[in-house]
């Protein structure tokens, strides 16, 4: 990476830098479609206002369409409107960067297209004198990128003698451990491997490149970073959009090779890799292969026990409207085996991590948008227990990577609450982007053109990382294609996943820590205008989790330890003889009898769909309702009305 960082990074410029790009032609191949306008665009928009281009650069794209350099202008001028990222959009800065784009229409077989391709850069560095620097970015479908590279080599086009050469490769990087090395394999012969720069938009985001920043330029934490402090640690890449119009892609996808193979591998390998020696790009890229390369390749039979696969069905979108199933999207199988949902456990065969279980889920459609890394510490001993009868205080710290849509990082650690009793509650220290710094949105492909342009390759994959990565994902392929889910769907859009991901945690005595934010608590009603500090507090304590029809959540006699919010689902109440007495749903919630008034269970309550509950602790509900005693007031009169009983006062 750039080694001056002391220089306040322009509006939309992620990087702390100082230093221009080098003077070059950028080409675009498929200069027309969707990723030029809504991401490469605005981001070489960015750099120019940010002052970080050089002025001797020159965008040429090159697309099917038939447009010209003038049309192409007028187009990317109406697309910049809609997609630029910036506070105030400046419109003379933009008619200054529009000059630098040309356009040539051609097919991408066609040698005649190449032709005028070189005639175009030819005139164009004569003018600007770039250098010969030539970057070929490849918005292209990965079909086509041998055509693309043969052709630029057999016409000349692709012409190192002057200045550097450079291509970008867009995702996906291979369909398999195969077609990837088979991939490799065609473009080496037509590239160095220097040249190639393999996109991962995942490693253009501030709060991924963090990640080393915090466990490299900090001295306290790596002392912790091993199986000796960490218990365990979570991957969670949760999505709320669906596949949407992208079926036809998707069907040949899937999750675990739409984001965990590429996306969640690079965060990974960030996470645990060894100390690199300098943050030079292959001191950084060696000590990430090395760690991808000490995963655990799974057998047959750990792919079912330790991996777990959903797919939606019909739901409700994240405000509330109705979503199809996946299997009704658009350009989609009505019987797909394709899955929108993954759930591995991993482990990482080294030193460092031995016996630390690495838990990684992503999915589409699920009822909220983000992506955390949570790091477990090991518990701490019951001293502050000993003796007492309730005793566990051991509530172990964890560390989380909030990477978007909140970004910062929080460490919960156990404080004393207030008052004359020692009794601990869950706390937190954070560090959030938006208070720390003067940032803005960018679109994540800043860093990445900039890092290019300037031949850093730290934030690119190389051809062992690629392979390597396909290498872990491999075995779960093989069994998922020969052993088709014979549960599809199995999660409801808008809904928490497949059971199975709690039930693969659960039965390793961990759970799954939720980041619940505040606004996903604002929409159940018995926490309308409850205010900030309590939603903060209960946010941190609530343990979500899932049940099935026909589950009983609570059972008639029992003592009540928790109480329960529905989050979705429906359940039923049932009385003695199993009459159905009540049913309840979505916002509902359940259990505080018992806790109010410290009495065995009423009546039994049984789960009649998928249900998700958020649930909370006697010990933390006791102590949300001491320390609110608006709170209190409310939940006793809902409680009295409903179960027609008189609390007791004190
Ligand atoms: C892309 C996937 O690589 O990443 C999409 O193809 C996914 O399916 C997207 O939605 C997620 O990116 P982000 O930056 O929104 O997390």
């Amino acid at each position: 990476m750039a080694s001056n960082l002391f220089v306040q990074a322009p509006e939309g410029v992620t990087k702390y830098t100082d230093r221009l790009a080098d003077p070059c032609i950028m080409v675009i191949f498929g200069a027309s479609g969707d990723l030029t306008k809504r991401l490469l665009m605005p981001a070489l928009f960015n750099l120019h206002c940010g002052g970080l281009l050089s002025s001797e650069f020159a965008i040429i794209g090159i697309a099917f369409d038939s447009l010209d350099t003038e049309s192409f202008r007028k187009k990317m001028t109406e697309d910049i409107k809609k997609f630029n990222t910036r506070k105030v959009f400046d419109e003379n800065q933009w008619n200054e960067f529009v000059e630098k784009l040309q356009y040539t229409q051609g097919d991408f077989s066609d040698p005649e297209a190449y032709k005028r391709l070189a005639v175009l850069i030819n005139a164009t560095e004569a003018k600007l004198k770039t250098g010969g620097n030539t970057l070929f970015y490849m918005a292209t479908p990965p079909s086509v990128f041998e055509l693309v590279s043969s052709n630029l080599q057999s016409s000349g086009v692709k012409n190192s003698e002057k200045g550097w050469v450079r291509a970008i490769f867009e995702k996906p990087f291979g369909h398999d451990l195969k077609t990837a090395v088979e991939l490799n394999r065609l473009l080496l012969k037509h590239w160095e491997e220097e040249q190639i720069y393999r996109i991962d938009h995942y490693l253009g985001k501030e709060t991924v490149q963090n990640i080393l920043a915090f466990r490299f330029a900090n001295g306290i934490f790596e002392p912790l970073w091993n199986k000796e402090h960490i218990d365990h640690i979570q991957f969670s890449v949760m999505e709320t959009v669906g596949v949407e119009s992208r079926g036809k892609y998707y069907e040949t996808s899937g999750v675990l090779r739409d984001m965990i193979q590429n996306h969640m591998f690079q965060m990974l390998s960030y996470l645990c890799m060894e100390p690199p020696s300098s943050f030079k790009p292959d001191a950084i890229r060696n000590q990430k292969s090395e760690l991808l390369d000490a995963v655990r390749i799974m057998t047959p039979e750990m792919v079912r026990t330790h991996t777990v696969r959903g797919q939606y069905g019909p739901g409700k979108k994240w405000d509330e409207s109705p979503a199809p199933g996946y299997r009704q999207e658009a350009d989609v199988s009505p019987t797909s085996n394709t899955e929108t949902f993954a759930c591995l456990k991993l482990f990482i065969d080294n030193w460092r991590w031995d016996g630390v279980p690495i838990y990684l889920r992503s999915g589409k459609n699920l009822w909220k948008r983000g992506t955390e890394i949570m790091v477990q510490f090991k518990n701490p001993p019951d001293i502050l227990g000993r003796g007492q009868s309730a005793s566990n205080t051991r509530i172990p710290n964890r560390l989380f990577f909030h990477i978007q849509p909140d970004q910062g990082i929080e460490l919960r650690v156990q404080g004393k609450s207030p008052g004359p009793t020692m009794s601990t509650q869950t706390i937190n220290m954070r560090f959030d982007y938006s208070e720390s710094f003067e940032s803005s949105r960018g679109t994540g492909y800043e860093v990445l053109l900039y890092n290019c342009m300037i031949g850093d390759a730290t934030l690119f994959s190389r051809t062992d990382l690629v392979e390597t990565a396909w290498r872990i994902a491999q075995p779960i392929f093989d069994v998922w294609e020969k052993e088709p889910a014979g549960d599809f769907p199995n999660y409801p859009a808008g809904g928490w996943g497949p059971k199975k991901t709690y039930d693969l945690i659960e039965n390793d005595g961990r759970i799954w820590v939720e980041v619940v934010s505040r606004d996903v608590l604002e929409k159940i009603p018995l926490f309308k205008d409850t205010g900030k500090i309590f939603l903060y507090n209960l946010a941190i304590n609530l343990r979500p989790d899932i049940y099935a029809p026909g589950d009983f959540i609570i059972k008639k006699g029992e003592v009540g330890t928790e109480m329960f919010i529905i989050s979705s689902g429906s359940v039923e109440v049932l009385d003695d003889q199993g009459k159905i007495i009540n049913t309840m749903s979505d916002g509902a919630f359940f259990g505080e009898l018992s806790l109010l008034n410290a009495t065995p269970r009423t009546a039994s309550i049984r789960a009649t769909t998928d249900c998700d509950i958020f649930i909370l602790s006697k010990k933390d509900f006791d102590r949300v309702l001491k320390t609110y005693p608006e709170f209190l007031s409310k939940i006793k009169k809902i409680a009295e009305d409903r179960y027609k009983v008189k609390m007791p006062t004190a």
